[in-house]
């Protein structure tokens, strides 16, 4: 065993059983925390060379020490060993290695309770602003489409039946409003999270003169934790991002659906491009939306990620416990999970082609205009819902001629209602759409509007 581990057993006359040290030992995955830990040990050596805890001769050699592991880790130089139990531990022994036994004087005021926790915090930062730049670049994605198919109709859905015609870019605003609430709930996660522990100790605080706000200031931090114990027992900000980790990869699976559906030969309204679609073993024709389902199969392990963090922090005592170890593999896989997703299905997104004539006919047929005829009796001065029911006689014997609502002659209509006229067959798919012009509607007036406002908030 190396020898700082036997040194921290020295209460022990035992060495720890071989199964257990594979049992408790972390590093074959906090080894990602390597960088985070390096920079908060030298900014808590610099302080403790500051505030004269020990002496600044001192504070340079650990921190020239921990810039040259830094080295060999990022060149593969320095093999990591399981014996040593986490990332926190090698380090610190190759520190004692490379510089001798002033090694010793890095964790004066300082746990592993702390520490770990403020390498996390380092961390989840760093995910968060890239998860960000991750959804505006897939909004951005989504609005470019959109823009460049502005004219183009589709059907509007409800319980997957053919409802009302819709703007193409009207559908696809939809998803980047999701993704808008979700940059905003990522960023109000950001600020519970830029809160620095170190300075906790193990959970009650430590007895030398430290300088916290120093430390925060230089790792980056917005403030200091308020209370030791919470501070080394809290991974709040961790179930958050995983929430809204959990949302974003739900918003990316209902895309995901409608392109799986959108580019099936039963609709026909988009197609993948080639270097975003995947073939079939033994089917020479296929061509599989893949990305799309992934997207929505990977959505799974995600949610499955956030109910195991909420479950292994349910009924914890204060203040450390191991099971807090289990807080990492979790959010390392939803963050790699949620990063490649936004990456590649933004991608998919940039590069499909729209079938604007198939999409325009879908949305014109198994009237989705009765809605645009019943609002006409309205006009006239029927009752809404007389209206309704007058137009569902008119949709039962158009079904039953096979004839689509345009093609019935005005006596079929006038014998349901004296309110119809000729100009009811103004009622076209355009006429629909341009008549939504309440805000929040598809008329393209609106649509535009929506495009412009929606550039504006992706400057911001
Ligand atoms: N590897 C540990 C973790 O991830 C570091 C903290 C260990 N602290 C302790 N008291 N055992 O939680």
């Amino acid at each position: 065993m190396a020898g700082i581990m036997k040194s921290l057993r020295s209460r022990f006359q035992k060495e720890a059983n071989k199964a257990v040290e594979n049992y408790t030992a972390s590093v074959s995955f906090d080894h990602r925390l390597y960088r985070q830990d390096i920079a908060s040990s030298i900014a808590h050596a610099r302080m403790l060379g500051r505030q004269g805890i020990i002496t600044a001769e001192e504070a340079e050699l650990i921190v020239a020490g921990l810039i040259s592991i830094r080295e060999e880790i990022e060149c593969g130089d320095l093999k990591l060993d399981q014996a040593l139990e986490d990332i926190h531990m090698n380090i610190e022994s190759r520190l004692f290695e490379k510089i001798g036994d002033v090694a010793g004087k890095l964790h004066t005021a300082r746990s592993r309770n702390d520490q770990v926790a403020t390498d996390m915090r380092l961390f989840a930062k760093e995910a968060l602003s890239e998860t960000v730049k991750l959804l505006r670049e897939f909004q951005r994605a989504l609005l470019d489409l959109a823009e460049t198919n502005a004219e183009v109709i589709i059907p509007g859905y409800t319980h997957l039946q053919r409802a009302q015609p819709v703007l193409l870019a009207h559908h696809l605003l939809a998803y980047f409003e999701m993704f808008q609430r979700d940059v905003e709930r990522f960023g109000d996660c950001l600020k519970r999270t830029d809160v620095l522990p170190l300075g906790s100790g193990a959970l009650a605080g430590v007895p030398y003169p430290i300088d916290r706000e120093w430390i925060a200031r230089e790792l980056g931090f917005g403030q200091i934790s308020s209370n030791s114990l919470d501070a080394v027992s809290d991974r709040d900000f961790i179930i958050e991002y995983q929430a809204a980790a959990s949302l974003t990869m739900m918003h990316l699976s209902r895309l995901a659906e409608e392109i799986i559906l959108w580019s099936s030969a039963e609709f026909g309204f988009v197609e993948i491009d080639d270097a975003y679609a995947t073939s079939s073993s033994i089917m020479p024709q296929k061509k599989n939306p893949d990305v799309a389902e992934l997207a929505r199969g990977k959505t799974g392990r995600v949610y499955g990620n956030l109910l195991a963090i909420l479950t292994t922090m349910k009924s914890l005592p204060l203040a450390y416990n191991k099971d807090l170890q289990e807080d990492k593999e979790g959010f390392f896989d939803t963050v790699d999970t949620l990063h490649s997703t936004l990456g590649v299905f933004a991608g998919l997104v940039r590069t499909l082609s729209v079938n604007a004539g198939r999409a325009r006919r879908a949305a014109g047929e198994s009237y989705t205009l009765a809605t645009d005829l019943a609002d006409y009796l309205v006009k006239k001065g029927a009752p809404f819902r007389e209206a309704h029911s007058i137009v569902g006689k008119l949709v039962r014997h158009a079904v039953n001629q096979e004839k689509s609502l345009q093609e019935l002659p005005l006596a079929d209509y006038q014998s349901l209602s004296p309110l119809f006229g000729e100009d009811v067959y103004s009622i076209t798919v355009e006429s629909s759409i341009d008549a939504r012009d309440a805000p929040g509607g598809t008329a393209p007036r609106q649509v535009a509007r929506a495009l412009k406002r929606a550039r504006e908030r992706l400057q911001e």
